[in-house]
């Protein structure tokens, strides 16, 4: 088992087999430090080790407020494509539809709102679903979030506030939105550090990444706040999609990722067998695109 002294941060290991109890005090060689060690059977454990994320971009959201257009499967299938390079990934589900968690058989799992409304823990909410993957998933209570808490004073910052002190057990906090400008898409945004607009190839949805874009730039009196937008679901064949691409590219340029998302019958069957794409199909074309991905992001 790994020790970390919690004051001078130095690793061990330590044979737990030839201590007799479960509770027990250790010092710390390098430090002296003295603490205690618990090692009792517990639902899930972080390990804690520090990440080399810049901290201007470990909390991503995936935004806009047009229905459809890949938020749910790139918020998964991003997170699955860093947790399978080794990072840990915390998929926040901040959408009261709760499609992430049902991706993931998470149905009626106490949720954001148990842990608001002080029911339930954060860290034994979040739930560990697959190697390097965890969830905070979401139900149909969350609704409720926005009636009840309106009247608080940080009722704008939840989110933050929640994923303060949780957030260094992860490499990326990625955060999926609903199609909706109402409470949860401004908390995600003030969360983030960074920003993913998904959009289709189609006239109407480059109105919902132009209306995400006004409501970063309005946040962005108050902070810097970068993003980019993830064309998805493209149909290369489509000559109305094609004319559509090229004026988001000129309209965004280096705002737009260079990779982009194909549409992929791969990605509808994935998610029928409750699988990210990268699992079910990992040489499928939306696979190996959203493992692309993964570099732009690390490296945006
Ligand atoms: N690359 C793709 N190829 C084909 N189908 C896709 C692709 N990406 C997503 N889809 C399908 O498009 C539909 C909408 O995707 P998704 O639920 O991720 O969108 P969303 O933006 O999260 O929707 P909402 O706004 O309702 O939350 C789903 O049925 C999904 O399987
Ligand atoms: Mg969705």
């Amino acid at each position: 088992m790994i020790i970390v002294c919690d004051k001078c941060q130095t690793r061990f290991q330590l044979d737990v087999s030839l201590i007799k109890k479960t509770l027990f005090k250790v010092r710390c060689s390098k430090c002296k430090h003295v603490f205690s060690v618990d090692t009792s059977p517990k639902e899930d454990v972080y390990e804690l080790t520090s990440s080399n994320i810049a901290p201007d971009k470990k909390v991503i959201a995936i935004c806009n407020q047009k229905g459809g257009v890949a938020k749910t499967s790139t918020c998964l299938n991003l997170g699955a494509s860093l947790s399978l390079t080794g990072r840990r990934v915390l998929l926040v589900d901040f959408d009261v539809q709760a499609n992430l968690s049902l991706l993931f058989c998470q149905k009626n799992q106490p949720s954001f709102y148990e842990v608001m409304q002080k029911e339930a823990d954060i860290l034994k909410t979040i739930k560990n679903v697959r190697p390097n993957l965890w969830l905070l998933p979401a139900n149909s209570k969350m609704s409720l979030l926005a009636r009840e808490c309106l009247q608080q004073k940080d009722f704008g910052i939840f989110l933050r506030n929640a994923l303060e002190p949780i957030k260094s057990h992860f490499d990326y906090v990625l955060i999926d939105t609903p199609p909706s400008i109402k409470f949860f898409t401004p908390n995600a945004l003030i969360a983030a550090d960074f920003v993913i607009i998904p959009t289709q190839a189609e006239f109407l949805a480059m109105n919902g990444v132009m209306q995400t874009e006004s409501i970063i730039k309005a946040l962005a009196k108050t902070r810097v706040l970068d993003y980019r937008v993830l064309l998805t679901m493209y149909d290369q064949n489509n000559t109305a999609s094609k004319v559509v691409f090229s004026k988001l590219k000129t309209r965004y340029k280096d705002k737009m990722f260079t990779t982009v998302i194909d549409l992929d019958f791969k990605m509808q069957e994935s998610q029928i067998v409750n699988e990210p794409v990268v699992y079910y199909d990992e040489k499928s074309v939306s696979a190996l695109q959203y493992k692309a991905l993964v570099k732009e992001v690390e490296e945006a």
